[in-house]
């Protein structure tokens, strides 16, 4: 352990050993915040604590397998003594599975994601007209998941709706609450807000939760959402043992209801919260700093803090203004061919960044062009892949039989003579008879515009 703390800078060390009582990291982007929530579980759990009693919130699955695996290696292999590292999303998930009866969930609950709550929408708007006001599915799933994570209801929505298309986006909410209902089903942001209504209930497990985490970690605190920051209080409330650390630079989910405010206000929030700056960069030289200091000092709402650069100087930036996007890319493919001809680097060694996912094609253009080796990362994520997603649906129809988002997936694939209007009634004919799908099936028959080949195909 002495090792683990000889490797961080003296801020870095006063956060780790300040464990008791709320503490608020403030740093910006590559100044070891991560290794500081690393080492600072490490140093609790030397210093005798429970790894189970150790709560610790990461933003992204990968982050938080990655400190899972650096766990492992700093405090042990057993895995049944590993701390809960997770996202809120898993995090909520297990709490669910466990107590989510007491909010109306079936143990059972399957959780939708994007692409199954973009399905239900699509038939939801189909099925709802409001004079004069078109809405894209991916449009209504952004404005429902807006509402849900500022708490606000499609009852309280729509009792204020102040047009048509605030009407639509009312009624489309109710009935998506409802045809999630129907399904058993939650997505992502219910996975947050059902937990928030269960650690508010008398009877909820919040004691319990209290007693078992007593100390709470939370990576990236910048971009938490209303219900996550309730989340967070709740979980944390009784014992104060909470390490927050974040960048009010750097908050990248401000459209998703992350407020930076919420990491401005900490200190009011806990009171007496010690807070530690982190001001050396470890990932980027100085010119590159220098230019990242001078974008960020027009944020208006921010701590203030400046970046050192332990890597010290380095080559200037180079700013390059090209006609179009093909001689962008030209530009890019000749300076790394050259860079890797001179043996300054290797094709490992060069990231391009852009900021939308169609600006990827001219780049592989060139790249191909040039037979130079590259991988494309983001894209298309392996979990959208059409085949991933047909077999996962029939995963979620072994447990989940009523799972209709998943039904009409698997029937189409391979397909099967079932065309969308037979679907439609068929689903339409659970909701009015209120059966489940294997019964609707069952007297398909009987149901009107339903062909018995697509009848026989859905017993199947
Ligand atoms: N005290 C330190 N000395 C040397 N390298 C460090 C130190 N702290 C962090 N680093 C390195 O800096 C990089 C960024 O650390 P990370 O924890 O990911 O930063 P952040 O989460 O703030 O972006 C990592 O490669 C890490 O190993
Ligand atoms: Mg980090």
């Amino acid at each position: 352990m002495t090792e683990l703390l000889a490797k961080l800078n003296p801020e870095q060390r006063a956060a780790v050993l300040h464990t008791e009582g709320p503490l608020l990291v403030l740093a910006g982007a590559g100044s070891g915040k991560t290794r500081v929530i690393t080492v600072r579980i490490a140093h609790l759990v030397a210093q005798g604590v429970a790894p189970e009693r150790i709560l610790a919130v990461t933003f992204t699955n990968k982050a938080a397998r990655e400190m899972r695996a650096r766990l492992a290696a700093l405090i042990g292999k057993e895995r049944a003594k590993l701390p809960f590292v997770g996202t809120f999303h898993s995090f909520c998930a297990e709490i669910l599975r466990e107590h989510g009866a007491l909010v109306g969930l079936s143990r059972s609950f399957v959780i939708s994601d994007g692409a199954d709550q973009l399905a239900l929408l699509r038939g939801v708007l189909r099925t709802l007209q409001v004079e004069g006001v078109t809405m894209q599915a991916g449009d209504l799933q952004a404005r429902i998941s807006l509402l849900k994570n500022r708490l606000i209801g499609a009852e309280a929505f729509l009792a204020k709706a102040a047009d048509e298309q605030d009407e639509l986006v009312g009624r489309a909410f109710t009935r998506y609450e409802e045809e999630l209902a129907r399904a058993r089903s939650v997505d992502f942001d219910d996975l947050l807000l059902r937990t928030v209504q269960l650690l508010k209930r008398k009877d909820g497990p919040l004691a319990i939760l209290r007693e078992r985490f007593r100390y709470v970690l939370v990576d990236e605190y910048q971009d938490t959402n209303a219900p996550q920051y309730e989340i967070v209080r709740a979980v944390a409330g009784g014992h104060r043992n909470l390490c927050v650390v974040g960048d009010d630079d750097q908050s990248i989910y401000g459209w998703r209801g992350a407020d930076v405010t919420r990491i401005l206000h900490f200190e009011r929030d806990f009171p007496g919260a010690k807070v530690v700056r982190l001001e050396t960069n470890y990932r980027s030289t100085e010119p590159i700093l220098r230019a990242a200091n001078r974008v960020i000092a027009h944020n208006t709402e921010r701590h203030p803090k400046e970046l050192r650069a332990a890597l010290g100087p380095g080559e200037p930036l180079q700013l390059v203004l090209a006609e179009n996007d093909s001689e962008e890319a030209d530009h890019v493919a000749r300076d790394i061919l050259a860079l890797v001809g001179r043996r300054a680097a290797r094709f490992g060694d060069c990231a391009v960044l852009f900021r939308t996912g169609p600006q990827a094609r001219v780049f592989e253009e060139q790249f191909r062009a040039r037979a130079i080796p590259y991988v494309l990362v983001g894209g298309r994520s392996f979990f959208d892949r059409k085949e991933v997603r047909d077999v996962i649906a029939y995963l979620k129809l072994l447990v989940q039989p009523d799972d209709e988002l998943a039904f009409a997936r698997a029937i189409g694939a391979p397909p099967r003579g079932i065309g969308a209007k037979s679907l439609e009634r068929v689903l339409a004919h659970t909701a009015t008879k209120r059966i489940s799908l294997g019964q609707a099936f069952e007297e398909a028959d009987t149901i009107e515009g339903v062909g018995a080949a697509a009848a026989g195909a859905g017993r199947d």
